[in-house]
């Protein structure tokens, strides 16, 4: 077990703007996860469990708030102070979120292995081929039954647990 830290969130802050309402959604959060750890934020309803998530993303709506201080250092490097472009390079590679609602973020026109496969196209530059094999490999190791049947189906096919899993 290694005891490397992977990534340190120190005093994140994120507020939202509305009229002259100021939100603090995420203030002063600090926690550091290492190398093959599991770490569940807890809390209720609004407390800012999303908003720190999609912070250490870098995907909190621009219109609506903004990350105001903290670092969130992946390995060291602080995502706050990276380019956008570098940003979609970690993003699906490194560091990357499932989101509550996976019919919101899978496309509902493209089979799910298409839309896995598409990760390791755009990423890890593979062809169609060698991609789609992958996308199948992933189905199994999340445990879904017939990976190469499921892997053609659109999401609305699968079930509400095998959507999140892709
Ligand atoms: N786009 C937004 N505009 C304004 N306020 C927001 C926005 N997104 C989230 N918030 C506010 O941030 C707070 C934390 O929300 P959230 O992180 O989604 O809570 P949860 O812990 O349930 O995931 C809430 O008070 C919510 O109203
Ligand atoms: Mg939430």
């Amino acid at each position: 077990m290694g005891n490397e830290i992977v990534l340190q969130v120190r005093n994140l802050k994120t507020h939202f703007f509305s009229g002259s309402q100021v939100i603090k959604a995420v203030d002063g959060v600090d926690f550091d996860l290492r190398k093959g750890q599991t770490i569940g934020i807890v809390g209720e309803s609004g407390s800012g469990k999303s908003v720190t998530s999609l912070s250490i993303m870098r995907l909190v709506d621009p219109t609506a708030g903004k990350v105001v201080d903290g670092q969130i250092l992946l390995h060291g490097d602080d995502l706050l102070q990276k380019s956008e472009e570098s940003m979609r390079k970690i993003r699906g590679n490194k560091i990357s979120m499932i989101f509550q609602e996976p019919m919101t973020s899978l496309n509902p026109v493209f089979s799910v292995g298409e839309q896995i496969a598409e990760a390791y196209r755009i990423h890890e530059k593979l062809p169609r081929k060698q991609a789609w094999a992958k996308a199948i490999e992933m189905l199994k190791l999340v445990g879904i039954p017939s990976p190469e049947k499921r892997a053609k189906q659109e999401p609305h096919e699968l079930s509400g647990g095998m959507r999140q899993r892709v």
